[in-house]
């Protein structure tokens, strides 16, 4: 396709990078937006907060094309649909799925439908939907009603579902544990993450399981999920009717990957938790001021996480000297710019004089 025009040895997005971990024939139409090769940051400030011999890294999936790591199963999902001839895909959405799903379909020149939950959704992922052409419907309902009836539709008629029930949505999106290791040149011994749909924790751990199989690391990390306290449905054991959250994206009361998402914390040794969106917000304001980082609320889950089992003595209580955490931050601030405007104080007005400017920044 297009991309492939170019002959260049620039950075070409996840499928080519690691097309023989990944379901693809010579025939798929490759449709990226380079997505992918996002970076891993350490964090000096959290990993102080841990104690001596912790590293922390961030890995920052804002910086995907269209903003969240739903871009990687994305690529790989549009390219799959039109290599089957499929002319349109829909998906329900909290938000970053539609923006992503908006604009592959607008590259691949195919049409998109997204269903999202009324008024719950943040309006940069609005924007990005409507922008890129999608047909853009609001249910009067939660994500999970919203979901149901794309499952209902895509069964029916000729439309490729393009949520992570998607297998290609879960192959693409395990590219980012590939990347981790590579990156790092081992696997961490922990990754902590946010769970919603519990599609990205089952596809991390594919991600991780296959990158041992090839040889490429030699253990495997533990999996730490945390979903919001308000839409806890694996932490509590129970479908939460009406799912509540500052956390609009991983406002979700009835995960698809419920099973998938308790097998890799089993298999990992891991755990799934749960953060108020209190330790939400403050982790988010913490990322901002201290790290440079701005991520949406959703993000701040994985870091919320750390703090909570740094305070109740977690990684110290385990028989290890050391280790590399690792925090996945899912999706970028600019996506929820209300919420930070809503967190902090708003500018000050002022006279437009010198004497105004020094008085108010003490010189
Ligand atoms: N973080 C962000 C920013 C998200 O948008 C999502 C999911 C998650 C975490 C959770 O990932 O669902 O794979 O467990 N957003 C979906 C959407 C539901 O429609 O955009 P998950």
């Amino acid at each position: 396709m297009q991309n492939l025009k170019l002959k260049a040895k620039s950075y070409q997005g996840i499928i080519d990078r690691y097309k023989r971990y990944l379901p693809i024939t010579d025939k798929t139409p490759i449709i990226t937006l380079r997505e992918g090769n996002t970076p891993l940051i350490y964090s000096s400030y959290l990993s102080s907060v841990v104690g001596k011999n912790f590293s922390v890294y961030l890995k920052y999936e804002g910086l995907n094309p269209t903003g969240s790591f739903k871009d990687r199963g994305m690529t790989l999902a549009i390219s799959k649909a039109c290599e089957g001839g499929s002319k349109a895909v829909m998906c329900a959405s909290t938000g970053n799925t539609s923006a992503s799903a908006a604009a592959y379909a607008a590259k691949a020149g195919i049409k998109c439908i997204v269903l999202i939950p009324k008024g719950a959704i943040a309006l940069g992922k609005l924007s990005q939907a409507l922008i890129h052409g999608a047909k853009v419907l609001a249910v009067d309902g939660n994500f999970d009603a919203a979901l149901e009836l794309v499952r209902e539709i895509t069964a029916k008629y000729p439309i490729t579902l393009v949520n992570s029930l998607n297998p290609y949505r879960i192959e693409g999106q395990k590219t980012a544990s590939f990347e981790i290791c590579d990156d790092l040149g081992r696997v961490p011994e922990f990754q902590i993450m946010p769970v919603g749909n519990a599609g990205n924790i089952t596809a991390y751990w594919k991600g991780y399981k296959e990158y041992k199989a090839a040889g490429k690391i030699r253990e495997l990390p533990k999996m730490l999920g945390f979903q919001a306290e308000g839409a806890a449905p694996i932490v509590r054991g129970h479908i939460i009717k009406n799912p509540k959250t500052v956390a609009t994206a991983i406002r979700i009361g009835n995960p698809a990957s419920w099973k998938q998402a308790e097998a890799a914390r089993d298999e990992s040794g891991g755990l799934i938790d749960m953060v108020s969106d209190k330790q939400i917000l403050q982790a988010y304001s913490l990322l901002a001021k201290k790290d440079g980082i701005f991520v949406e609320p959703a993000s701040a889950a994985s870091v919320a996480g750390l703090l909570k089992l740094t305070d109740k003595g977690y990684f110290h209580s385990l028989p290890i000297k050391k280790a590399t955490i690792v925090c996945i931050l899912t999706g970028h601030g600019l996506k929820d710019p209300d919420r930070a405007v809503n967190t902090v104080k708003n500018p000050k007005v002022i006279k437009p004089n010198l004497k105004s400017v020094l008085k108010e920044i003490g010189y």
